[in-house]
């Protein structure tokens, strides 16, 4: 099988390192790819945001599967122009993909199918954000306000927040871009992200994995696209993806299904495990990125022909899903001033071992590798429990040199420490 995978981040890596050790994958190429694919797929250039392109690029490298990484191209339609051409493709078509590209089209989703969210209020204007506000902070006194851009930005269109000076600069600052805007009700309770598999109609969930969204260590400073992740959750109560898989991921490829938008690719679930019951915080059309970095190192089963199988419709013949014992853990190393102004353009050494995931990096044209993105390195480790996992992800990021990059030092710390409760 030719497998070409769409996208250049750590995400893409990982898939392409899984990939590369499926014995049924005869050519594997990674579009654009980055410094870090290159050793396990061959690089082919193409512009992500234009579905024809990839479309084109797939009929002519003859690929039997083509793989799409990241949301903006499935958001465009690179999937259904795939298929158009002929070509079996793993993920959602656009309509399918407004699961993630629209908040409040995934909220309707969720309200016909029954799937517990948290409350939201759709804003359209900068009198109706003080109404909101003040009808959430009735509800809900002292919790922090939560104020999102309903579109597709990156990990960065949210803020959590009591500062309720600041909640409203952020909801008139998406307003004022032309965005529309969603408040949502607080969700307390730790957070999962959980991954299935689907091609329209069967759902097959993998590990469930946590992933940290914020800059610093104790989850202090911005959100980011994401700065570390690990899995399996040893806190995670018994039964969990059994739930998830029953409340929430069933009913929503069902319900897309019904109306007549089937949902095949890979659907992530953003959970809060909150005092009053699990609840879907988001929902993405992709692998989430730094989740799959831990996820795809554990699973035993090869991985073209799962995603084959969802993109032609065959997962129900599926064998039951096999994992390796043990737990991986991935630190995101990030470019200085990631997220909010990132400085490219640095050289980067010691990025060539082993877990070693490229995120953005390019060659330079002395085939050096130089920073290319925010997130530079998704360092990973596997190791037979999760402190061996952290520790072992940690000496390997002690080995890499870019100079002032950042990474948090408490990836999977509290899940080591046993300090995770759900309530
Ligand atoms: P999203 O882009 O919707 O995933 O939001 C990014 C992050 O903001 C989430 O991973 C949560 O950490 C936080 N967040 C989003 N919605 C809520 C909510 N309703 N309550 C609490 N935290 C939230
Ligand atoms: N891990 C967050 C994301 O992929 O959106």
């Amino acid at each position: 099988m030719r497998v070409v995978v769409i996208g250049s981040g750590a995400r893409e890596h990982a898939l392409c390192v899984a990939l590369s050790s499926d014995p049924a994958v005869s050519a594997l190429a990674c579009a654009p790819g980055n410094a870090g694919t290159r050793s396990v797929a061959e690089p082919l250039p193409v512009d992500v945001t234009d579905p024809d392109a990839i479309a084109a690029l797939a009929v002519t490298w003859r690929a039997d599967l083509v793989v799409v990484g990241p949301e903006v191209p499935l958001v465009a339609g690179a999937a259904d122009a795939v298929r158009d051409a002929g070509i079996a493709c793993f993920g959602p078509s656009a309509e399918a993909a407004q699961l993630e590209g629209s908040k409040s089209f995934a909220k309707h989703v969720m309200t016909a199918a029954g799937v517990p969210t948290a409350r939201a209020w759709p804003v359209g204007g900068p009198a109706e954000l003080e109404t909101a506000l003040d009808e959430v902070a009735q509800l809900d006194p002292g919790a922090p306000y939560v104020v999102k851009d309903d579109g597709l930005a990156a990990g960065k269109g949210v803020i959590v927040t009591t500062d309720r000076d600041a909640a409203v600069a952020h909801g008139r600052a998406v307003l004022d871009a032309g965005g529309a805007v969603l408040i949502e009700e607080y969700l307390d309770g730790p957070e999962v992200s959980l991954f299935a598999l689907s091609d329209g109609t069967t759902v097959l969930p993998l590990v469930p994995a946590q992933d940290f969204k914020r800059r610093d260590d104790g989850d202090a400073g911005p959100n980011t696209g994401g700065m570390g992740a690990y899995a399996p959750l040893p806190w995670a109560p018994p039964g969990l993806v059994d739930e998830v898989l029953a409340t929430v991921l069933q009913p929503t490829v069902d319900e897309m299904a019904r109306r007549g938008e089937p949902f095949s690719g890979l659907l992530y679930a953003g959970l809060a495990l909150t005092s009053r019951g699990l609840r879907v915080v988001e929902f993405n059309a992709r692998f989430g990125d730094p989740e799959t970095q831990v996820v795809l190192p554990l699973l035993e089963t090869p991985l073209a022909g799962l995603l084959h199988a969802a993109a032609t419709g065959t997962l129900a013949d599926v064998p039951p899903l096999r994992w390796r014992e043990g737990s991986a853990v991935t630190v995101v190393v990030a470019a200085p001033g990631y997220p909010e102004a990132p400085r490219t353009g640095g050289p980067v050494t010691g990025a060539d071992g082993d877990g070693i995931l490229h995120a953005g990096t390019s060659l330079a044209p002395d085939g050096s590798v130089v920073a290319a993105g925010g997130r530079v390195l998704a360092v990973t480790a596997v190791g037979p429990d999760l402190a061996a996992a952290r520790q072992a992800a940690y000496e390997r990021v002690a080995g890499v040199r870019l100079a002032g990059a950042h990474w948090r030092t408490d990836i999977a710390l509290a899940a080591v420490e046993g300090r995770i409760t759900v309530g």
